[in-house]
């Protein structure tokens, strides 16, 4: 097979690790080659023997042999050569420990050096005891490792092999296979394309030390940014004041309130293919803003509120060939009001999410519809906003290719 693509899989040692003779076979019969990579702990578990019969090369267990250091030598360099070679990482299952070091960006065996040496997507599908996988260490190294756009293919809830009921089980091997199949299908899709992306709330003014402005963390915005630059895209990313680090390769644009992101978004949209305006602009603002700080000896102040501009309008008003991308966040019936919004505000496609609950402001996880102008709807149940981020520029590029047509 020409096109056939080499998934490079780490195991590591944690019972859930009998799992990847299976899971290889089901690499391959999606048309995968697998080169495995075991961690010590992993041998343990499952032989390479058996790994090494189903994917047909020699499995790597470590960079060191004693007994032949020329030979250990070449096999080392040869090795790390196959891994760079990968078209896709995919750690299954991976044990909290490897999480940590990944996170941390350790080298102090083969596969966490082959990590590190890998341009690649990564995925990974965690399995683990219910403590361990909610220890705030492992869910903080989670959080390290989704910002830097790696997939996370969340462990079910089930009976573990330490004989209790929770969430650490290894995920269903094709919802791994999925992970990895939607990992390569996008690299690279969006190159010679320019994203622009607006991300966290705006703050509006009321004198030089208060302001108005909303709960929003800039969490997706960052996830969509992060993800169209690893997709091959130049991203300029217009962000309000939030306190997530820049997504590597991304040109960031820091404003503060909805006139200077309106300004900046003006400005760059011409460049822009696709425009995504994830950003909770402050709808109102204070008509005047007081040059000096407001004394309470002054009495109550009166606000006045005035509109701010309404970005994705305007935006809308340019809109020319490119996508356009906004996102309603309704307490109330998410799809009516969302396709209600998609039609007002004039763009391609409408991501509506829910406000309240467990996803969505200021949280890890996100859901909702995805509802595009030609009519097609997608519902969204609760994932990263890594992964959601893929999803929507996913749908934004079919909608591109749609226009194209
Ligand atoms: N938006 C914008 N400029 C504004 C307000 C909103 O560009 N001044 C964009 C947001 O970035 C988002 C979309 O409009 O993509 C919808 O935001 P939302 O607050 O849900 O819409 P509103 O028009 O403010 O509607 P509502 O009456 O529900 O507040």
């Amino acid at each position: 097979m020409g096109d056939q693509r080499t998934v490079l899989l780490g195991v590591t040692g944690g019972i859930a690790a009998y799992k990847s003779a299976e899971l290889v076979r089901a690499l391959q019969a999606d048309g995968h080659a697998v080169q495995a990579v075991l961690t010590k702990a992993a041998t343990k578990f499952i032989t390479p023997l058996t790994i090494a019969s189903l994917t047909g090369n020699k499995v790597i267990t470590d960079l060191f042999d004693d007994s032949s250091p020329d030979e250990t030598l070449h096999s080392a360099i040869a090795h790390i050569d196959v891994a760079q070679r990968a078209d896709v990482l995919l750690v299954a299952p991976a044990t909290a420990d490897m999480l940590a070091k990944f996170a941390l960006g350790l080298a102090d065996d083969f596969l966490s050096t082959a990590h590190l040496a890998f341009r690649g997507p990564l995925v990974l599908a965690p399995a683990m005891n219910t403590n361990m996988w909610e220890h705030p260490a492992t869910r903080e190294n989670l959080a390290a490792l989704r910002t830097r756009g790696a997939r996370i293919v969340e462990p079910g809830v089930g009976e573990l092999a330490c004989g209790t009921v929770g969430s650490g089980r290894l995920a269903e091997l094709d919802d791994i296979v999925d992970a990895v199949r939607s990992a390569l299908n996008s690299e690279g899709d969006l190159r010679d394309e320019c994203v622009l992306v607006t991300a966290g709330p705006t703050r509006e003014a009321l004198d030089p030390v208060r302001y108005i402005s909303n709960r929003s963390s800039g969490r997706m915005g960052f996830a969509l940014a992060n993800e169209a630059a690893r997709r091959g895209a130049r991203v300029i990313l217009v962000a309000g004041p939030v306190t997530q680090p820049t997504p590597p390769g991304c040109e960031r644009i820091d404003v503060e309130s909805a006139a200077e992101m309106h300004r900046a978004v003006l400005q760059h949209l011409g460049e822009a293919s696709f425009a995504v305006m994830a950003a909770a602009v402050a709808d109102y603002r204070p008509e005047q803003q007081a040059a000096s700080k407001l004394k309470k000896r002054d009495g109550l102040p009166k606000l006045s509120l005035e509109e701010t501009p309404d970005i994705l309008q305007s935006a809308a008003a340019h809109k020319g060939g490119r996508v356009l991308v906004g996102f309603a966040a309704e307490t109330d019936d998410l799809e009516a009001n969302g396709r209600r919004k998609l039609q007002s505000k004039g763009c391609d496609l409408m991501v509506a999410n829910p406000v309240g609950g467990a996803t969505g402001f200021d949280s890890e996880l996100n859901q909702g519809m995805l509802l595009a102008a030609d009519g097609s709807t997608q519902r969204l149940a609760p994932m990263s906003k890594a992964e959601m981020a893929g999803r929507i520029l996913d749908e934004a590029i079919r909608l591109r290719k749609r226009m194209a047509a």
